[in-house]
């Protein structure tokens, strides 16, 4: 959401990859932004003016003014209308102009007086991205605060295979989201923990014991605090997902000691710790060396696995804020209730199986948040990414609240 308001002035310069320019004009409009397009002229030749005001909802701009009527096209207002300048794509000859400050187009113009950040996307043939000249040209604009979405590997136009790929739309979007949840987030500067998904308690080297989690509650969440500038330390049991924003460090683990031992390590760096952790509470005694066979019945001897969330409930200090989840069948506000006191919680988040959507395995959940007096707030049933919104609020607020009280 970050991007939602924001005034983005996409540039698109002469390349094959100018087809990609409307996808990400959908992209950004689908985020909330207004989109205005500076084009150059040989960029019409890769994609028409009518194809990209119709999507950006504005006029294009090619000329320094309108042939028909002569009005003139400011690009001082431009820049300064810009919260932020995307050239994409970015051409060898576009970025070597940038970079020397060659001002013989209106989308050059508008860069020398644009005083908002400033993004490229290049694309090019893979030679032309290798020379020298190009890696100087994209070295010098970086220097300049310039943030460079770099060109990925793959086939070319020219039919040749490498590197100078246009990046994706979306990842050009997820650089400006970033950029901006970096200087504009609204828990910029704070360090948060969450751990996420099952872990696996290993019988031999074939089986294990885990559970139905699938990690997306807790991935949801380590992105929406990420957008909102926060770094998050996120500590995953084996899932199937990847994190998206680079300011999530994923540390991966398997097991409920692994998990507890970097959790232990992290925690005193951050400033808070969401446990959205489906931990094992045991673990078999030993792990077989080997596969083992069966012969008629077997017993596994389980010892109790650490549990993070009480010991860092009795580490954290008082500026420090931990959230814990309670997943429940029966009783659900009594045992909720209950591991928030002995977990020594801010805050725990209760889903009960009782309610449909909620839990693992599905797109949704409802949840219950209870506070440290007791008090209850029931939310209702929303997909995962609404409900890591609702959860990131209070956390934020939470939080905001122990800062006033030092
Ligand atoms: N938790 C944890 N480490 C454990 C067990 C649980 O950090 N070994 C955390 C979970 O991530 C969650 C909270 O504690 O935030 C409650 O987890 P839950 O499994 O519901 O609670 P348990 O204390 O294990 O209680 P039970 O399984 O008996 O319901």
């Amino acid at each position: 959401m970050i991007l939602k308001g924001k005034h983005i002035l996409v540039g698109v310069s002469g390349g094959i990859a100018a087809y990609k320019s409307a996808m990400l004009i959908r992209e950004l409009i689908r985020r909330g932004a207004e989109v205005q397009v500076v084009m150059t002229p040989m960029a019409k030749q890769f994609i028409t003016p009518l194809t990209l005001a119709t999507l950006s909802k504005h006029p294009i701009l090619v000329d320094f003014f309108d042939p028909e009527n002569g009005a003139w096209n400011s690009h001082v207002s431009l820049g300064t209308w810009a919260d932020a300048y995307v050239v994409a794509p970015a051409t060898a000859n576009t970025l070597a102009k940038m970079a020397t400050g060659i001002a013989d187009n209106l989308l050059l113009t508008t860069y020398l007086s644009a005083r908002c950040p400033v993004f490229v996307a290049p694309a090019m043939d893979l030679d032309m991205m290798a020379h020298p000249a190009t890696r100087l040209n994209l070295l010098t604009l970086q220097e300049r605060g310039v943030v460079v979405v770099d060109a990925a590997e793959g086939e070319l136009a020219s039919g040749l295979s490498g590197k100078g790929r246009m990046a994706e739309p979306a990842d050009i979007v997820l650089a400006m989201q970033d950029y901006f949840s970096r200087t504009e987030g609204l828990l910029c500067g704070s360090r948060i923990m969450i751990t996420a998904g099952p872990t696996y308690e290993k019988i031999d080297p074939v089986r294990f014991i885990g559970n139905y989690s699938s990690g997306k509650m807790g991935y949801a969440i380590a992105e929406e605090l990420a957008s909102r500038g926060a770094e998050v330390e996120l500590i995953s049991g084996p899932t199937k997902f990847s994190v998206q924003s680079s300011l999530i460090k994923l540390t991966k683990v398997e097991s409920a000691r692994q998990m507890y031992e970097a959790a232990l390590r992290i925690f005193p760096t951050c400033h808070a710790a969401v446990l959205s952790a489906a931990v094992a509470d045991f673990a078999p005694a030993e792990c077989a060396d080997e596969k083992i066979k069966h012969h008629g019945e077997m017993t596994l001897h389980l010892v109790p696995n650490p549990d993070i969330a009480a010991e860092l409930g009795r580490q954290k200090t008082a500026s420090q804020t931990l959230v814990g989840f309670a997943l429940e069948t029966n009783d659900e506000m009594h045992n909720a209730q209950g591991k928030l006191q002995a977990k020594n919680l801010d805050f725990i988040v209760l889903n009960s199986l009782a309610d449909k959507g909620a839990g693992f395995m599905v797109d949704t959940n409802k949840i219950t948040i209870i506070g440290a007096d007791g008090e209850a707030t029931e939310y209702p049933l929303k997909t995962k990414v609404e409900v890591a919104a609702d959860i990131a609020d209070r956390l934020t607020d939470t939080m905001n609240n122990k800062q006033t009280r030092e």
